[in-house]
């Protein structure tokens, strides 16, 4: 076997002179005629030119060589020189060229369905780029983002390591974790009729190692839910999983910030500088959401106090509007030189964009040297010097409103933010912007059901000044967790936990869990708690997540070499599947589709 001396990036002009073997597929061929051929081999590491020619050359060599096509894996070995023609600058291997004097193919190719490269990628449907992974893998691109990935599980090791952590394994067959999604369930052969469930985290495991006395844990891991996959979301994903004892949230926010910042130092050379914080409730009131993309300029202001004696019946119909004791208000964004900016088509297309979030759609107007102009002005106008104090308004501008309880107007003008900024071209997609949200509520109130819901999960520890509100004004206790969030994304979220069992048995209490429906999916973590728990708290980063911005794509399937598709399928092994009757039938069961109308 023609072992390689260099992979296909190395060679360089001072190797010129030297023999050199090298390893790798043919990445394109040109044959020149009269017995002149070359083709650019590559590996992981680039790309070099290797020539073939019968003059001086072995024919032999040169006749195999004409029979080698797109994709084939070959050995070759042979003289480097400074290249005959021009050197080619866009590679590394540039000024150089390997004169092939032997060559082995390892391998024949067929005709590939797609290549890879990086202008064809772009123009082939994904589905086919999934299907053919092994091949699509090779682009440079991929192997590039892989590799970042790779950098990061390094890193995440090395930097935890050094701070005392031990990477542990957990289970993957386990019971239900309540992370918020559906389970991935999987029959019990040994005990039929019962089932396991895939984790949605290592939650509960982590926090035992924590009563285990493991003091700090990390795991790179898979987390299953059966979730609907979104552009940054999969069914099957990865967390760079963490625990650690004896510490209140700004230790943990102090250890996990310092990665955050080790590994966009390393990977981007980029420092992230300090880490802004904020409340949940200032991010909701100012922005519109749990995690703000603080690239984007335009804030949401709240102005029911002033338009309170409005005639406008938008107006009063959303102030006068109750729900569980809670308002209806009246919210603006002012659009800097909207005026100009937004056109009539554009602002017709908000009132549309909004109302797929629940609300009736978007009233606007034109402020000018003169007032307000277009659209509700008339009905702003009696109310101009304290909107204009209020949302800092200047003649150019626009102002954006939505009228409606608390949170649907929050949420419409949240997305109609991040909107506005992607039409206007007003994010900076080169910034960086990281923020601690933290202050989260405990609970939601869940209408429907008619209880409250953990908002981050139900292990969560409510904030240490707030114990006494659990009980007396749930919806108004603050709980101890803190989301990372990126340019608008959240890359990591964790809590402080419960540690002590009378506030866990509450907290189940709370969202409508009975003592025996605790025991049964709880007792042994209830357990845990009564054998001596310490203070402890962690938090999970999303490793896809992180590494989508690193590379900057915008498609989690980038970052992960075997992906799902949209519909939970992968397209190469074509899963899910089939499985044998008898498969089925050892774990004692039996399939019978409902019809779904
Ligand atoms: P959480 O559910 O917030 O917390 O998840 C932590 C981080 O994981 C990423 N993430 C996802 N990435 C891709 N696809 C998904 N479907 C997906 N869901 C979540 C996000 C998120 O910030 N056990 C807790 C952590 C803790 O409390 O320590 C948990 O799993 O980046």
């Amino acid at each position: 076997m023609i072992k390689r001396t260099h992979t296909c990036g190395q060679p360089r002009a001072t190797d010129a002179g030297s023999t050199v073997a090298l390893n790798g597929w043919v990445n394109t061929y040109r044959d020149q005629g009269r017995g002149l051929l070359f083709i650019d081999l590559r590996d992981r590491d680039g790309l070099c030119q290797v020539v073939f020619d019968l003059e001086g050359g072995n024919p032999e060599v040169v006749q195999r060589a004409r029979a080698l096509r797109r994709e084939d894996v070959i050995g070759v070995r042979g003289t480097l020189r400074k290249r005959a023609g021009d050197p080619n600058p866009k590679l590394a291997t540039g000024e150089v060229e390997l004169v092939a004097e032997e060559l082995e193919i390892f391998n024949k190719a067929e005709n590939p369905p797609i290549l890879p490269d990086e202008h064809e990628a772009e123009k082939i449907a994904e589905e086919v780029r999934l299907k053919y992974r092994y091949i699509d893998l090779r682009r440079p691109r991929m192997q590039h983002i892989l590799r970042t990935r790779s950098k990061v599980t390094k890193l995440a090791r090395d930097y935890f390591a050094q701070n005392g952590f031990a990477e542990i394994e957990t289970p993957l067959l386990i019971k239900s974790t309540p992370e918020g999604a559906r389970d991935f369930i999987v029959p019990a052969r040994l005990h039929q009729g019962m089932w396991y469930a895939l984790p949605q985290s290592p939650q509960l495991f982590k926090q035992i190692l924590m009563v285990a006395g493991f003091d700090r844990y990390i795991q790179i891991c898979k987390c299953l839910r059966d979730e609907d996959p979104r552009a940054d979301r999969q069914a099957e994903f990865s967390q760079i999983d963490l625990e650690m004892s004896f510490v209140d949230r700004e230790d943990v926010m102090a250890m996990m910030g310092g990665f955050a910042r080790a590994v966009w130092q390393d990977v981007l050379g980029y420092d992230i500088g300090t880490i802004q914080r904020m409340t949940w409730q200032e991010a909701m009131d100012r922005f519109g959401i749990d995690r703000p993309d603080l690239r984007n300029p335009l804030e949401i202001r709240d102005v029911s106090d002033i338009v309170k004696a409005s005639e406008f019946q938008v107006f009063q119909q959303a102030l006068a509007k109750t729900r569980a004791g809670r308002q209806g208000c009246v919210k603006a964004i002012r659009v800097p030189g909207g005026a100009e900016k937004l056109t009539r088509k554009m602002t017709d297309g908000y009132t549309e964009f909004v109302k797929q979030f629940k609300t009736g759609g978007v009233a606007v107007a034109k402020f000018t040297a003169n007032g307000f102009d277009t659209g509700i002005a008339k009905h702003l106008e009696p109310f101009k010097d304290a909107l204009v104090a209020r949302l800092g308004l200047q003649a150019g501008d626009s102002v954006l409103i939505v009228a409606d309880f608390w949170d649907t107007a929050t949420k419409a003008l949240g997305e109609l933010r991040l909107k506005v900024g992607r039409d206007l071209g007003l994010v900076d997609e080169k910034e960086w912007r990281f923020l601690w949200v933290v202050d989260f509520p405990m609970f939601d109130w869940d209408d429907e059901g008619k209880r409250w819901v953990a908002m981050h999960h139900p292990f969560t520890s409510p904030n240490p000044d707030q114990f006494d509100f659990l009980e007396s004004n749930p919806g108004g206790c603050l709980s101890a967790g803190y989301d990372l969030v990126v340019n608008g994304s959240e890359i990591a979220g964790g809590s402080i936990r419960i540690h002590r069992m009378d506030v866990q048995e509450k907290v189940f209490k709370l969202i409508g869990l009975t003592q025996e429906d605790a025991e049964i999916k709880f007792g042994f973590l209830l357990s845990a708690l009564r054998h001596g728990a310490p203070p402890h708290g962690g938090i999970a980063f999303g490793l896809d997540r992180l590494v989508m911005h690193l590379v900057g794509t915008e498609n989690i399937r980038d970052v992960i070499a075997f992906p799902k598709t949209q519909s939970g399928g992968d397209l190469m092994i074509d899963a899910p599947g089939p499985i044998d009757e008898q498969q089925i039938a050892d774990c004692g069961m039996k399939v019978t589709m409902i019809e779904r109308k």
